[in-house]
This record gives C-alpha cells, structure tokens and sequence, in this order.
C-alpha cells in the first residue's frame, strides 16, 4: 500500500498533522511558536531535574525546589499573558473562541497554587517524609506538564488559526510588543534564558540580531552571557556567525 498517497487523500485530522501546518499557505507569524519552546524546555528541566535529584543533599533539593517554583512562575506569568492579550483578541473578534482554553487556565490555576503547597511540603518536610514529598511532587508535577503540552497544542493549532482569520501579522506583532512591554524588566531576563536556547538556529539568529540593533551593548552583552551556557559547541559557533 502506498502511505504516502493514501494520507495525502486524508484530510488533516485524519493524519495527526495539526491543521494549521497542514495547509500550504504562506508563513504567517505564530504568536504562541517561540515563547511555548521555552516553555516546553523549562518544563522539561524541571521535571526532569525532580526525577534525579539527590536525596542526601540538602543543597540539591533546595536547587531543584527552586527550579520548579521557577517554572511555576513563568506559567502563571505565561498564562496571565494569554489571558490578558489574547483571550481579549480572540473574543473581541470571534466571541466565545477562547472559552475553551480559559477554562484550561482556571484550571491550571488551581493546579499551580496545589502544586506549590506540595512544594513547601517537600521544602519543610523532615527527613522521613520528604522523599515521598518529593515523589508525590514529581507526579503531580508531570501530569501539570502533560496537561501543558496538550493545552499548548490546541493554542498553536485552533486558537493561531482564530488569530489568523482576524487578525494581521502586524496586528499580532503589535500585540507581541504589548506582552513584552508588559514583562517587568527583572523577568525578562528568565524569559529569554528558556527561550533563546530552544529555538531553532534561525529564529534564535532573528531574535538576537534584533536585539543587538536595539539594546545597549552591555545589555545585549548580558544576554549573550545568559544563553551562551546554554548552548553546545556548534551552536555558539553558529551564534558567532549569525551575529557578525
Ligand atoms: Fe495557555
């Protein structure tokens, strides 16, 4: 049987290819793309970091709880974003669209406030309680990311789609700069750090050469010190090159 032409009669949702890439039109600017790999990275680490963390050191437990009140962090800043600028987008142009994903971010929001009581558990517990704290946390906090990622399929699917109808590239870049312009300056910095190394080669190269034509040297030299860490050999080779 031939695959290829079998699934090219399918319709989209027939392949488990998200509308949105399946259709060949030209690139439009998707607002949830860049801001979501961090987010996917950040969740990742943390997860990923509870599960090996080292039950006889004080000082990893503390650094790994730490990382997770980190990501915490950033979803109900990400979230509170969302709401705020393009919830209010989706429903101005097409009442009733965002719904869904509203409801999603009540619920992550319930979900962050339990998640940090079981934090502060794992922070306080004493030495015979803590490391079922911290399994409990590690689960919890893994059926949170896997709730994200899902939610943040159905963003980067139906809701860019919403957006696309309505609204322009330079309408979504306009509301792009109202987001940034609303994170204080002391988090921007935590932003950039999840996102800029887990982009891809060229949009990491877009977003960096546009900072450096804007930012002061010193602040574009503090960037570059954030992400380079971040980074492995050939990509801070790459880097190198892109900002030449
Ligand atoms: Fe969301």
């Amino acid at each position: 049987m031939n695959t290829r032409s079998a699934n090219a009669r399918q319709p989209a949702s027939a392949t488990c290819m998200p509308a949105n890439d399946a259709q060949a039109a030209p690139q439009r600017h998707e607002i949830y793309q860049l801001v979501h790999k961090g987010l996917r990275a950040a969740m990742s680490d943390a997860l990923t970091r509870l599960g090996r963390v080292d039950l006889a050191s004080a000082e990893n437990i503390g650094d790994v709880l730490a990382a997770v009140d980190d990501l915490l962090q950033l979803c109900a800043e990400h979230l509170d974003h969302e709401n705020a600028f393009l919830h209010s987008a989706m429903e101005k142009a097409a009442p009733g669209s965002s719904k869904r994903c509203a409801d999603d971010h009540a619920h992550h929001v319930k979900t962050i406030g339990d998640l940090k009581t079981r934090l502060d558990e794992a922070r306080t517990a004493g030495a015979l309680g803590r490391e079922r704290a911290l399994k409990v946390l590690y689960r919890l906090l893994a059926v949170f990311v896997a709730e994200n990622l899902a939610h943040m399929e159905i963003e980067e699917s139906a809701n860019t789609d919403i957006l696309h109808r309505h609204y322009s590239d330079a309408d979504l870049l306009a509301i792009e700069h109202r987001i940034h312009a609303h994170i204080k300056p002391e988090r921007m910095m935590t932003w950039l750090r999840w996102i800029l190394p887990n982009v891809n080669r060229q949009q990491r190269a877009m977003m960096m050469r546009g900072m450096q034509a804007a930012m002061p040297p010193e602040l574009f030299a503090d960037v570059l010190d954030t992400v380079k860490p971040h980074l492995n050999e050939s990509e801070r080779v790459a880097l190198a090159a892109d900002l030449a």
